[in-house]
């Protein structure tokens, strides 16, 4: 297992409260670090938050959605007095689904700010006071969506593709300065966020990984970014790398649509 005291002595988890975020909190509770745990709905945010206090650090709370105009404000202001040595950001899951021509601009505008603007103001923030002190880790969740096209992912697998190669630069332009840079690949993860949208996780044939697994593995490979894909998957992303690109998108998007029994 890492040692993870030396991202400490605070941990900023965005995106903390439920599924894989909880279980990032919970293995940092364990490993000594205090938290900061972010995310909208107050009454999980509360029980992650007490569950971890049980084990012995300070957590503090803030309610609020990271895609609201005043949140990094609120998150810089809540954190102002404390040294914060890892940034998990975790929140990101797709939040508009609709063919694009067909949804609502401000729809996908919002899945945009959420896993770039606000993930790109908070890497700044607290990225720049580990490069001074040579020490510090951020965490950065992308998608397997990330690499390739598929039908109804057109912006979020945009933003997780740009999450991937933002997290690739980052790693190399942090590397001199021993902060460690990952961004953790997940394929289908059992979350709640995923039991809301009707996924049925025990469909034949569905790989499905489990939140504290993934979250300790990326917890585990935090120092050997830039890029770690999760649960057995990296096999899968090798095949979507393939530059006949017509060929991959074609064949997962059929293989998808067998596996869904959808258009
Ligand atoms: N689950 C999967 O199958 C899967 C597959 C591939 C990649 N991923 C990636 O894994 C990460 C976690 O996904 P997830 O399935 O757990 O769903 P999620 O909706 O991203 O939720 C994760 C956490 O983020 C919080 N959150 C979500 N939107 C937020 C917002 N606008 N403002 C503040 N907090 C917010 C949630 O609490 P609240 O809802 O209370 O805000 C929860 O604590 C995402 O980056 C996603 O892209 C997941």
């Amino acid at each position: 297992m890492t040692d993870l005291s030396g991202y400490g002595p605070w941990a900023v988890i965005a995106g903390g409260s439920e599924g894989v975020g909880a279980e990032f909190a919970g293995q940092l509770a364990d490993a000594g670090l205090n938290l900061v745990l972010i995310a909208r709905k107050s009454v999980p945010l509360d029980q992650t938050a007490n569950s971890c206090r049980e084990r012995g650090v300070e957590v503090r709370t803030l309610a609020l959605d990271l895609v609201a105009p005043d949140a990094v404000a609120r998150i810089v202001e809540a954190t102002a007095d404390v040294d914060v040595g890892l940034l998990v950001y975790n929140a990101g899951a797709n939040t508009c689904s609709e063919h694009f021509l067909d949804g609502d601009l401000a729809a996908f505008s919002r899945v945009i700010d959420l896993n770039v603007g606000s993930m790109l103001a908070l890497v700044q923030h607290f990225g720049r006071p580990m490069r001074e002190r040579r020490r510090g880790g951020i965490l950065l969740v992308g998608s397997m969506a990330g690499y390739l096209g598929s039908m109804r992912h057109t912006v979020y697998g945009g933003v997780k593709a740009f999450g991937r190669i933002f997290a690739e630069s980052l790693w190399l332009e942090l590397r001199e300065y021993n902060v460690d840079v990952l961004e953790l690949v997940l394929g289908v993860t059992r979350t709640p966020a995923m039991e809301r949208v009707g996924l049925n996780f025990d469909m034949p044939g569905m790989h499905v990984a489990e939140p504290a697994d993934v979250a300790r593995e990326g917890l585990e490979q935090l120092p050997n970014g830039p890029v770690y894909v999760a649960a057995g998957n990296a096999g899968d992303v090798a095949r979507r790398n393939d530059p006949d690109r017509a060929k991959v998108v074609l064949g997962t998007h059929r293989f998808m649509q067998k596996l869904l029994g959808s258009r």
